[in-house]
């Protein structure tokens, strides 16, 4: 069953300023699986964070449609939560008091499962212990950690994480991506996956979807098939490198359209940059 579908997605943006119109996404049409762990991959300004803020609610749109659960996204929903690049932690309270912010909010569950969830959930990304802290008080990898816990805290259906560990030192991001998956095991929950990494797409991901450069199209989407659950030498298996080969190169094919449209540009508007001056 499909938990997320997106049937023929364009978004424009107007520019008041330019009073000129930008297509960012140009008729997408995907789908995630219940349960399914799905990242999208692409070049900068290709789309994808307008795709997720669209998906999630925050960002309106006009051609195409979005569904989760068959019914249309009009707007924010409890049946999604988002995390962005930034732990976005409310500094005034604590680790415990941020992972109930959004189920007080809920009033779904009364205290004893609020407070039984949020021990789960804090055992769960490994922050027990850390419950009575400040956000401050935490290294950038823990305030991400705890980020995971809050969103997953008011048990949405889908996830949408929006390049959640671009902020993190590279061992500090691996050590995240095997701690997502052991906590997406558990919490069984449909993941759109937002990323510049290649290798952390094909490590965590059953499917991995490639958008064009700007208007962002859907080019090609890879399944990856590795068992589960996975360890991170798996990153270092030659069928791991050739996935990872054929995104690259496919993404490299887009640096190279952009590449000719500038040169065209350039020619048009006169004689080329050079680096370093002559
Ligand atoms: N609020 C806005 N108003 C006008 N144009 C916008 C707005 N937000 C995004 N855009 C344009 O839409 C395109 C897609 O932007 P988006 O942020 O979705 O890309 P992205 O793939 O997430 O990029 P990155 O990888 O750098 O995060 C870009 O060309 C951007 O300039
Ligand atoms: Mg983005």
């Amino acid at each position: 069953m499909q938990k997320l579908e997106i049937e023929h997605l364009t978004k424009r943006y107007w520019l008041e300023r330019y009073e000129r119109e930008v297509l960012a996404l140009d008729d997408i049409c995907l789908s995630v699986a219940d349960g399914e762990f799905l990242a999208i991959v692409g070049p900068s300004g290709c789309g994808k964070t307008t795709l997720l803020n669209i998906a999630a609610g925050l960002l309106p749109y006009e051609e195409g449609t979005v569904r989760i659960d068959g019914k249309q996204v009009h707007g924010p929903g409890n049946d999604r939560a988002v995390v962005f690049q930034h732990a976005s932690l409310l500094p005034w309270r604590s680790i415990l008091g941020n992972v109930r912010y959004g189920m007080e909010m809920q009033r779904r569950f009364d205290e004893s499962t609020m407070r039984q969830r949020a021990d789960y959930l804090l055992k769960l990304v490994g922050l027990s212990g850390f419950g009575n802290h400040y956000p401050s008080e935490l290294s950038g990898g823990m305030q991400q950690r705890a980020n995971l816990a809050r969103a997953l805290a008011a048990d949405p259906v889908v996830l949408l994480m929006d390049e959640p560990f671009a902020a993190l030192d590279a061992q500090t991001r691996e050590f995240m991506q095997a701690e997502l998956l052991k906590i997406w095991a558990q919490a069984a929950k449909t993941v759109l996956f937002i990323t510049h990494q290649i290798n952390e797409a094909v490590y965590l991901a059953d499917r991995v979807a490639v958008l064009s450069a700007r208007p962002g199209r859907l080019k090609r989407v890879f399944r990856v098939p590795f068992d589960r659950p996975r360890k991170l030498h798996l990153k270092r298996d030659p069928r791991f490198l050739e996935i990872e080969d054929a995104i690259w190169q496919l993404i490299e094919e887009e640096a190279d359209r952009i590449g000719v449209v500038i040169a065209e540009n350039e020619a048009a508007v006169g004689e080329p940059t050079v680096w370093p001056p002559q």
